[in-house]
């Protein structure tokens, strides 16, 4: 009997053994693909990614200084309050640029001043470095632009250069963009967020979202995520995927890229309910005037493909993606 029988079983048994094989190596080259994909944007080891020069490190250039300041205390110059102007709404360029711009994966000003003027699809047109600057005080801010000649502009301007002194022109160091989180095969849930937000954000920004000003009240100790003193929905943190990496690698503060607390998918959750949330609007009606060079996650229609705006908003991505990918009527 046991005889008869051992020679299929132990056949039945490599067989299996192979499929298993085969399976995990379909399933490795997938994941070292997915790892290679994401690497385009995220150069392994810290070594490679800019590390902005610390306070400390700044020079004896008045001008410089004072960029650095305006940036990392804008609201006491430029705020509701400000000393020099009031033109903008209570945050800091650094409540999103931390630590005035210097933080890898921390939207940090790396590659600006290599990489300026450029021609970006928002505008649908070439940007310098004033015009980017005054995008974010009319979005980020939802304020008012800076006239190009003002001292303050001038001061923002010498700081980023000085910050990006050291990186070839044109090229694009690690770590310089918001990084690009793998899309959900769901779409992102804002009641799966608003609880993750309950837990992990609330103690600093506030039930209500609108975080806490400073004891001076002239800036936040907190900023708000939303509201009518937040970014208004013309800011790039706006657009659910700049959120959801934004906070992925750096928040709760005091995270860095090498230490995420949330996992990817509550990342993308808590950023749509952030984004869900009330904030004041931007008239966009002149944002990427080339519908096919809309960002998927660009909320706003018309659009050059069948998707629907809360699709566009909260995903799923993928399908919108290969829609793309197949008509190949979108560049890059
Ligand atoms: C509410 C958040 C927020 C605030 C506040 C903010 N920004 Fe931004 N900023 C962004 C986001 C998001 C981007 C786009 C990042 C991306 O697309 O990778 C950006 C991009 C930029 C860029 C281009 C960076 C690049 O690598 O191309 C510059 C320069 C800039 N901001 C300057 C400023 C300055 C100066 C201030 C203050 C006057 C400011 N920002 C305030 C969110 C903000
Ligand atoms: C320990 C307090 C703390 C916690 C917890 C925290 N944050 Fe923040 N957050 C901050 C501070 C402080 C800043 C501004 C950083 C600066 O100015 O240096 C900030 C900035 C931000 C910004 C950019 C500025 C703005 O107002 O839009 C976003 C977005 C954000 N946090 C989202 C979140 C989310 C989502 C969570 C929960 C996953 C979270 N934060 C948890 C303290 C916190």
């Amino acid at each position: 009997m046991m005889k008869q029988h051992w020679f299929p079983v132990l056949l039945f048994c490599i067989c299996c053994a192979g499929v298993w094989h085969s399976c995990q190596q379909v399933r490795d080259a997938r994941r070292e693909q997915e790892v290679a994909d994401r690497n385009d944007q995220q150069p392994a080891g810290a070594d490679t990614l800019w590390h902005g020069a610390g306070v400390e490190d700044l020079p004896d250039d008045a001008q410089v200084r004072y960029g650095h300041d305006l940036v990392a205390n804008t609201s006491a110059y430029l705020g509701p309050r400000g000393s020099v102007a009031h033109i903008s709404n209570g945050m800091n360029c650094q409540n999103c640029h931390l630590q005035a711009g210097t933080v890898p994966f921390g939207n940090n000003y790396g590659k600006v001043y290599a990489t300026y003027p450029l021609y970006r699809a928002r505008n649908n047109g070439i940007q310098d470095i004033y015009d980017r600057v005054n995008d974010c005080l009319q979005r980020s801010l939802n304020g008012q632009p800076l006239d190009s000649s003002t001292k303050e502009m001038q001061a923002i301007y010498a700081y980023i250069k000085w910050l990006g002194k050291d990186v070839p022109k044109g090229t694009v160091p690690g770590g310089t963009s918001i990084m690009k989180l793998a899309y959900l095969d769901r779409p992102a849930s804002p009641a799966a967020g608003k609880a993750v937000y309950a837990a992990t954000c609330q103690r600093c920004h506030g039930s209500d979202g609108q975080g806490q000003l400073n004891p001076d009240h002239n800036g936040y100790a907190y900023p708000p995520l939303w509201g009518p003193h937040s970014f208004n929905d013309g800011a790039g943190l706006y657009r659910i995927s700049n959120m959801a990496g934004f906070v992925y690698n750096n928040m709760p503060f005091g995270t860095d890229y090498q230490h995420p607390q949330l996992s990817e998918a509550t990342a993308w959750d808590v950023a749509a309910f952030v984004n869900s949330q009330p904030r004041p609007h931007y008239n966009q009606q002149n944002d990427w005037q080339m519908r096919e060079r809309k960002p998927l996650d660009f909320p706003f229609g018309p659009y050059a493909d069948p998707y629907t705006e809360r699709q566009h908003k909260y995903g799923p991505f993928k399908p919108i993606q290969v829609f793309y990918a197949s008509n190949k009527n979108k560049t890059p």
